[in-house]
């Protein structure tokens, strides 16, 4: 716990050139900071660890800023309003924002994107399904995989936030549900807790990746159909073994590459051109950002809500307490090993 007044804090201290390490990041106190004119100050009390995190730990230019050495890490986080010179902002009201990987923030209201509502569903959930995995689930795949009745929705990374939504909005769909992922316990929990109806592998009992060929096999046996929408969480060696299991004018999502996050930039991200594949079956490729959708974030937040209140769907989450904590379970979930929405919980009471 901190002592009185000062604000712990996450910092970038190296960019990534590898397997992502903590010593990447460094653990910093600075004073409690003051809001100015039409500022607040929110206490953080989740902090959410998220892949695009990655992207912005890089000099290599991404959709968005990255951060610069000795700044704090980025992310997105709830917090309290527990002091303003902001009448939109008031004391005691919680919203999701990117406050980042830090205990105490200092805002103007532009960097945020939420205001919760504890009384209807816990604060938490605002980061994961009735947030921004929510609705990068509810958009990627309604709105660029476009999922008919009957079709069959292929996912990667399907026990994560991203993932488990989309096969159970695939299932609401009427559509068969397969997901991709690395080891057996998340394979389990995808099918009996989420309800996919088949979950591939991608790695050996060893847990080294499969050859390209053997993973497209597992595919076809998955998809006996073939595949109609592929919602790309991953990119890489996954990407390709897709490929040959696609049906004609199937669709691609490119939601994430969470595969290519150990390269140095993305000029190494070379793999088969699949120019061949998407003219020869008539594919849709589209790239896809959440928050291009950000108009329509009631339309998306009301269903979900819907779906979670009458058990249609349901998420999981991955909990550890303390800051300190959070370099090393951002690399956990990078690794795969979280499972569900990975999150750090802060005391609400420090500081007090
Ligand atoms: N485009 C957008 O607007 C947008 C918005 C939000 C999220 N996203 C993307 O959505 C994806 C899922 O996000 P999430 O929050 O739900 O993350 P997540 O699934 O909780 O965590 C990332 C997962 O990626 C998998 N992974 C790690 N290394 C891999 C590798 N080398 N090859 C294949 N898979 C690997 C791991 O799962 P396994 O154990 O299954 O391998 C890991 O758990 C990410 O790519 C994220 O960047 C995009």
């Amino acid at each position: 716990m901190s002592s009185a007044n000062t604000n712990k804090q996450i910092l970038l201290k190296k960019r990534p050139d590898g397997p992502l390490t903590t010593d990447l990041f460094e653990l910093a106190e600075a004073a409690l900071p003051s809001p100015g004119t039409n500022q607040f100050l929110v206490r953080a009390e989740w902090l959410s660890l998220d892949p695009f995190m990655v992207g912005r730990m890089r000099a290599e230019a991404n959709y968005a800023q990255g951060v610069q050495l000795g700044e704090v890490m980025q992310a997105s986080a709830v917090g309290r309003v527990i002091e303003s010179n902001n009448g939109e902002f008031p004391v005691g009201n919680l919203y999701v924002g990117m406050f980042g990987l830090q205990e105490y923030a200092v805002s103007d209201g532009s960097n945020v994107s939420l205001e919760v509502d504890p009384g209807r569903a816990p604060a938490s959930l605002s980061l994961g399904i009735l947030g921004m995995p929510g609705m990068t689930a509810y958009f990627g795949l309604l709105k660029a995989g476009e999922p008919r009745e009957g079709e069959t929705v292929l996912v990667s990374a399907c026990g994560g936030p991203v993932g488990s939504l989309v096969g159970q909005i695939a299932k609401i769909k009427g559509c068969r549900a397969v997901g991709i992922t690395s080891v057996e316990a998340k394979r389990r929990y995808a099918i009996d807790e989420f309800g996919f109806d088949e979950v591939v592998l991608y790695k050996d009992d060893q847990g080294n990746p499969l050859p390209k060929a053997a993973l497209t096999e597992r595919i076809g046996s998955a998809c006996p159909d073939g595949v109609d929408v592929y919602f790309d969480n991953v990119g890489g060696d996954i990407y390709d073994a897709t490929l040959p299991n696609f049906n004609i004018r199937g669709r691609i999502v490119v939601c994430g590459r969470v595969a290519a996050a150990t390269l140095s930039d993305s000029s190494q991200d070379v793999g088969p051109r699949d120019n061949s594949t998407i003219l020869v079956k008539r594919l849709r490729k589209q790239g896809f950002l959440v928050a291009d959708y950000a108009p329509d974030k009631v339309e998306a937040l009301d269903q979900l809500t819907a779906w979670l209140e009458e058990g249609s769907v349901r998420h999981r989450e991955d909990v550890v307490d303390g800051i300190e904590r959070a370099p090393e379970a951002f690399i956990r979930m990078m690794r795969g090993d979280n499972r569900g929405k990975q999150l750090v919980r802060l005391d609400p009471a420090r500081n007090e």
